[in-house]
Formats: C-alpha cells, structure tokens, sequence
C-alpha cells in the first residue's frame, strides 16, 4: 500500500533498473548534503499553538498573482522521460489536476508547446543558459508563446555535481551500458515494454525545430551540464528582456546572493541546493532558510526546495519564512511507481498531511503558521 513518499520511493526502485534509480535518488560525492536536508529538517520541530478554532483549514495561498491549491509546486527535473515514456506530460496534468504550478525543465523529453497552452493549469519553465545563448532565447520565445507564466533560471550548475553512483553504473550519453546494467534491465520488464514503445527520450527543447535531432555531443552536453560558466548577475538584464513575466532565480544559498537577486529585479527565489546533486558540502535548506528570508526582508517570495518528504516538512519552512516548496523526487517516485496517478496521490498526500498539521499546530490559515511555532533545539 502507497502511504507515504518513502512507500512510492520503495515502488519506484522495484519497478525501475538500478542505473535509473540511481540517477533519481542519487546526491554529489559522499551524499552528505542529502542526508544533511533530511536530518536538519527532522531536527525542526513545531509547537502546537491549541484552543484555535480549526473547523475549517484553508490551505491554499496566492503567489505571482495566482492562487495555489496549496504552497506547493512541482520542481523542473530532467529526463522525466527515462522513468516513463511521456513523463512531462503525466506529471504537468497530475499538478493541473492538484491545483499546483508545474516547472518543465530545459531537459525535458516532451516539446514544451505540447505542455503549455492548453489552459489547465499553471505552467513554469527552468532555464539552464548554455555557452550557445541562442538555444536558450529559442527556448524563452517559444516557452512564452506557448503560455508558460513564469521563468525559472537555475543557477546552481556551472558544471555538474560529481555524481558517483551515475558514474558507477556508465550511465552518460551516449549511453553504452555495462553487461550487468543490461542484464538488470531485463529484469525490470515493465520500465524496458514503456521504452521499446516510446524509443530512447531524447532532450525535446534545444532545438527550434520539432525534427531537430541535436547532435550526441549537444546531448551529452545537456546530461553533464555543460554550461555557460560566464552567466553572471549582469546578465539578469538579458534574461528581463527576453521575459515579461516573473522571474525566479533557483539555486541560491548565500544571504549576499538574496540581496543581488532584490537588486537584480527578481521577482522571486528559490532556496535550493539541488537537491543534494550539485556541491556535497552545500547547507541544507532548511538550516540557511531563516538567513535567507531575512535577507530578502519580505522584499520577494522565498521558495525553498531540497529533502521535503512530508506536508510537515512544508508547514515547517513556511514557519521559517518561506512562501512555498518545490517538491522533486516525492514527484518523481510518484511517476515511477504509479504513472499520473502516482504523481496524483503523491500530491494529494501532501495535501492532507499539510492540512493535518495545521489543525494540529492550531493554524486555520497559512497566514496563521509563524515563527511562533517553531522549537528550536536547546
Ligand atoms: C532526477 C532529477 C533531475 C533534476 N533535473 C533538474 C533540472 O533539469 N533543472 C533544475 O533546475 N533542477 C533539476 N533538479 C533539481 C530539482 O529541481 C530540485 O531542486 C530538487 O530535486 C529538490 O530536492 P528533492 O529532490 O529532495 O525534492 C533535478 C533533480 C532530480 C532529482
């Protein structure tokens, strides 16, 4: 029985070989930083205020001018198509259907004018800015042609993390898997029958062209996260007169970072330390959340993403001043073990376990969660 996101995480590993598990679940070098968001975040622990009338828990909230069903949105991750054939598109129509923002990433399988435009749901895209700026203004003219609300610009990989178990299992492009990682394949028939059907997933989104094949030297670009390394704080001026709309810089962790982003003309950021995969000896989320949001002094939304398993972890940062959370393997077990209807009772999930926690802390609206309910360690 799916339960919790650890019993979707337990799912996702049966039905998936050992060289894509991995690439899910896996951190940068000793994974110290992914065990560092779990441990700090159960280290936080919430004080019920009670005696509060909590009848009726309202937990949505309104950020960029658009009301989420609650404060949560589904983190851009790369390569959905790898652990289901259409997997931008099970998950987007998984967080339409929960009333949360759905962020597609510039490493997305599934063209980005087959997501956006149809009018359900609310549609963000992540950029990664890569040494050929012209992929990326493509990429922005058609994102905002296609109805996607707000950019997020990811700014946490000037190269990629260190990945060991990716390395481990050969798994880069082009992909030549090992005779072991073969042999695993076979044995996870259910994830081979999706690929045989829908073909390798390719990157969708760097080309202009539908029939564009990029090169496997673009490809593998994309996967080791070769990057523009020169993008810089100047740059931001660009990237707002490409974008109309909101932008929201992920990947920050330094308080003099949050004061750039302000000045910068951000209309948002995203405390994020990517999850883990980039640099192992990165803060937890959870620990730098208070020293951000100070910094940004209630100038911009403060979202935060990096080990949130529980709706209690969520009403957790937004006591540390958060607005919201992005949420990324929680989605991505989800979409292994259940397809959209994974994706769906992952979500649905955090939707109870938030609102269970508010009426058990005494808070009927977000605007009732604060500082007041936190315990810090002694
Ligand atoms: C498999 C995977 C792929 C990811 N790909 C991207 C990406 O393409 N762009 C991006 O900005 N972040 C990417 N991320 C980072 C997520 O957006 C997010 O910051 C992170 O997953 C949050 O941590 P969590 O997985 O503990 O929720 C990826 C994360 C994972 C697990």
């Amino acid at each position: 029985m799916l339960v919790n996101v650890e019993d979707h995480r337990r799912g996702a590993r049966r039905r998936l070989p050992r060289f894509v598990f991995d690439y899910l679940d896996g951190g940068a070098d000793d994974e110290s930083c992914l065990r560092r968001n779990r441990a700090d975040m159960e280290g936080v622990a919430l004080a019920p205020t009670c005696l509060r009338d909590v009848s009726d828990i309202d937990s949505s909230v309104t950020l960029f001018g658009r009301r989420w069903r609650v404060p949560v949105a589904v983190a851009p991750t790369g390569f959905n198509g790898l652990l289901r054939p259409e997997g931008d598109r099970l998950v987007a129509r998984a967080a339409a259907a929960a009333g949360v923002p759905f962020c597609l990433s510039s490493a997305s399988n599934v063209r980005l004018e087959r997501i956006g435009g149809d009018g359900r749901g609310e549609r963000w895209f992540q950029l990664y800015v890569m040494t050929d700026r012209s992929i990326a203004e493509q990429m922005l003219e058609r994102a905002q042609a296609a109805g996607f609300t707000a950019l997020v610009v990811t700014v946490d990989v000037p190269m990629g993390g260190n990945r060991e178990r990716d390395r481990r299992n050969g798994f880069r492009l082009p992909f030549r898997p090992s005779l072991a990682t073969l042999l695993d394949i076979c044995r996870h028939p259910g994830w081979l029958a999706g690929m045989a059907r829908s073909g390798a997933p390719r990157f969708a989104n760097l080309g202009r062209d539908e029939d564009t094949r990029q090169s496997p030297a673009l490809q593998a670009a994309l996967l080791s996260r070769a990057m523009d390394r020169r993008l810089a704080w100047e740059d931001m001026a660009w990237l707002r007169a490409r974008w109309p709309g909101p932008i929201v810089i992920k990947g920050l962790l330094h308080p003099e970072d949050a004061v750039r982003a302000v000045h910068a003309g951000a209309d948002g950021i995203i405390v994020s330390n990517h999850g883990g995969r980039q640099l192992d000896a990165a803060p937890s989320t959870i620990s730098i959340l208070p020293a951000m949001a100070a910094a940004i002094a209630g100038r911009l939304p403060v979202l935060v993403d990096s080990g949130f398993r529980r709706g209690s972890d969520v009403v957790k940062a937004l006591a540390l001043g958060a607005s919201g959370v992005l949420l990324g393997r929680p989605i991505l077990y989800g979409l292994a073990a259940g397809g959209e209807r994974g994706v769906r009772t992952v979500l649905e999930t955090f939707v109870t376990e938030i609102e269970t926690t508010m009426t058990l802390i005494g808070a009927a609206t977000i605007g009732d969660i604060g500082p007041h309910h936190l315990v810090r360690p002694s």
